[in-house]
């Protein structure tokens, strides 16, 4: 079993490392739904207990994944979803462009957020979610209305937890003055770093947690990068074309070399140099594979001494990574 942590001070205790379920639904290749299950149940019996879903994940099919995974395990599961992307074109939403060559409808209207709420528990068929994220913050929406619709479910019972997703320091401000944020979740790892600013350091200054998503870059840390099918997602993403990937290659290829040289897999060193960043950061990474949720829980358990992190900092600084970053951005 992984080591538990906290998430944010005085908050829930979750495994240091969690699941992230969003690769189940195809984005990166095809996901057959009895391996999600098994995966989702091994990354349980390790001691990820963190399962991160949204209501946008396969449109609702990744929250009913979940549900079906923590079938007669649900004491073991933290359960974490999501909502404010909005698919129906008939609900009212912002146009937010993206990184991806299209942009997302967002709504973080008080009225969308309840019956997000009930569709969502409703699809993991839970009483209470533990852990509810607005996904993206809505440009149109004070975030304080946002919040204050968001912790109607938490005085109702029905949600344990409150998230944001996507934000930026003074939005976390604001919405924790609302009500208390128990964690944050923003793409952080060794080719993403801009967390480390203004994002982190409010979070610790507040006592709320930082989930790590895309801990391993989208696979690119963990060696995804050069052979990406034509409908991969990922394609959509510029650090993984053309010259920009070239150079991505390059200059992230010594972390393998160290990894190597530490007896670890190059999963494994980004994991576990997430995971030095301090005791507050629960990364939740993703992977079809039930064979890779044995290896990704085994960086909990790799130890990096300041030579190792000076040489991890030498290799891939803040901004090494070539291409603009995506949708969220701050
Ligand atoms: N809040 C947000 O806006 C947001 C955005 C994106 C993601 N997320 C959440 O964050 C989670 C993680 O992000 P992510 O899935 O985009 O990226 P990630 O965890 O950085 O990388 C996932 C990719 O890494 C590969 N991988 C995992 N372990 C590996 C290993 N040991 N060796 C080799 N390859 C490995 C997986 O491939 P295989 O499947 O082939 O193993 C998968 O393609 C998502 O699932 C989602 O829950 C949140």
């Amino acid at each position: 079993m992984i080591p538990t942590r906290t998430l944010g001070t005085g908050g829930p205790a979750v495994g240091a490392l969690g699941y992230g379920a969003m690769v189940l639904e195809g984005y990166y290749g095809p996901a057959a739904e009895p391996d999600g299950i098994a995966t989702v149940r091994r990354a349980l019996d390790l001691g990820m207990t963190l399962l991160d879903t949204a209501d946008a994940y396969g449109n609702g099919h990744n929250e009913q994944l979940v549900a079906a995974a923590i079938a007669g395990r649900r004491a073991r599961a933290f359960v974490a979803t999501k909502f404010g992307i909005a698919f129906d074109p008939a609900e009212a939403a912002t146009e937010v462009p993206t990184g991806w060559g299209f942009p997302l409808r967002i709504s973080g209207r008080p009225d969308y957020a309840r019956r997000a709420l009930a569709a969502s528990l409703r699809r993991l068929g839970v009483d209470a979610i533990d852990l509810w994220y607005l996904h993206y913050p809505d440009p149109a929406v004070p975030i304080e209305d946002t919040v204050a619709a968001m912790a109607a479910g938490v005085r109702s019972g029905r949600v344990h937890h409150l998230g944001l997703s996507n934000v930026t320091a003074d939005q976390v401000r604001r919405a924790h003055a609302v009500h208390p944020i128990a964690a944050v979740q923003f793409e952080y790892s060794l080719w993403r770093r801009e967390a480390e600013r203004e994002l982190l350091p409010t979070l610790r200054e507040l006592g709320i947690g930082l989930v790590p998503w895309a801990p391993l870059g989208s696979g690119f840390l963990a060696g995804a990068g050069e052979a990406l099918d034509a409908d991969d997602f990922r394609r959509h993403n510029p650090k993984f074309v053309g010259a920009n990937l070239t150079a991505n290659l390059a200059r992230f290829a010594p972390l393998s070399a160290l990894a190597r040289e530490l007896g670890a897999t190059p999963a494994q060193l980004a994991l576990a140099w997430l995971l030095h960043q301090g005791p507050d950061l629960v990364p939740i990474p993703g992977t079809r594979k039930r064979d890779r949720i044995d290896e990704n829980a085994a960086a909990a358990r790799l130890r990096l001494d300041d030579e190792h992190l000076a040489r991890i900092d030498a290799i891939a600084p803040l901004g090494a990574a070539c291409g603009a970053n995506l949708v969220g951005d701050r």
